[in-house]
């Protein structure tokens, strides 16, 4: 894989962080129009459409929120282009109607959900930041809900240990797909009580509108306290499995990137340090990275007795 830093970034893609939460204030106190409502014209959508939801009393992180427009077209999404911009560059075409999430495996109720039953789940805000295995870093207003909710209603069997994320693979439509710096198509991986953990975000949105399709449209997860690439975008699939799933990033390169994936500064990546990040638009690693990205608190108990050197 080829990692480029840096990013190029002109100023005259940035949104002023006043915009953003002036729209959020207006989509926080006005919208009263159901979310059932947002999913309909979200999936029949060409420009972003805004979401109903509420706050939640997740902590957020005291960092200013990130530009919309930067996290927008700083992306990694490999099945539309390795570098930075390509996928928004490239996703724009990309047909996120219909589309359904096939859950299976070790569950008792196995069941085919419609995009338009996850917009129905009450939709909250989480500001988190993602930090990517690259050491940088941004602080993104996503919408979802716990990811929990929606497993319980297929009922995980006792044998299910693990739960296994696929995205679609779409050949004609992801021009990625065609270089196989990737085993295709992309997985990801949790531990079940990961996975149930309710800081799990089934996320369908961010800066108060639909997710674009760049950022993982119409549905990705979002585990803040791991890797970005943990994060698996534009899901097709989710299997709840026994034995822990092969992955993508893990499979092609299993000394530097392990299952666990968990954010921490003690544990350098073989070619660079994890010790400090680059919070973009930043040039220069400009932020000292915290343990479990700073969620400690809320899911070190999840590894306690696991040497984190070891289970990287
Ligand atoms: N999911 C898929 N399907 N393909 C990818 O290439 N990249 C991952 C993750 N999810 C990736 C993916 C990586 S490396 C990161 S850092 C995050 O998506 C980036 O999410 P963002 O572009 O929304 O910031």
């Amino acid at each position: 894989m080829t990692y480029t830093f840096g990013p190029k970034i002109s100023s005259s893609e940035i949104t002023p962080h006043e915009i953003y939460l002036s729209r959020r204030h207006f989509m926080g106190s006005a919208l009263a129009t159901g979310a059932a409502l947002a999913a309909s014209s979200a999936l029949s959508a060409t420009s972003p459409v805004a979401l109903s939801f509420s706050q939640n009393a997740i902590p957020k992180p005291s960092d200013t929120v990130t530009d919309r427009a930067l996290a927008t077209t700083y992306n990694n999404f490999y099945e539309f282009g390795t570098s930075k911009s390509d996928p928004a560059r490239n996703a724009g075409k990309f047909t996120i109607k219909p589309w359904t999430v096939e859950i299976g495996g070790e569950v008792a109720k196995p069941k085919i959900v419609g995009i338009e039953e996850l917009f129905k789940f009450d939709l909250e805000e989480r500001i988190y930041r993602l930090r990517c295995v690259e050491a940088w870093s941004m602080v993104i207003p996503w919408i979802g809900f716990p990811l929990s909710k929606l497993l319980a209603q297929v009922e995980p069997t006792s044998k299910a240990r693990y739960v296994k994320f696929t995205t679609a693979s779409k050949p004609d439509e992801m021009p990625g797909l065609s270089y196989r710096v990737l085993d295709w198509p992309y997985t990801e991986g949790l531990r079940l009580d990961e996975a149930m953990h309710p800081l799990t975000l089934l996320t369908l949105g961010m800066y108060g509108e639909v997710l674009p399709n760049q950022n993982g449209a119409p549905v990705r997860i979002v585990v803040p306290w791991k890797y970005g690439f943990k994060s698996a975008k534009s899901i097709v699939r989710i299997d709840l499995v026994t034995d822990e799933p092969k992955t993508a990033w893990n499979s092609a390169a299993p000394n530097e990137y392990g299952f666990n994936s968990n954010v921490n500064p003690a544990v350098d990546h073989p070619r660079w340090s994890q010790k400090r990040e680059r919070r973009l638009p930043g040039f220069f690693a400009n932020h000292d990275t915290e343990l479990f990205n700073g969620y400690g608190e809320q899911v070190a108990s999840l590894y306690s007795g696991i040497d984190l050197a070891k289970f990287y």
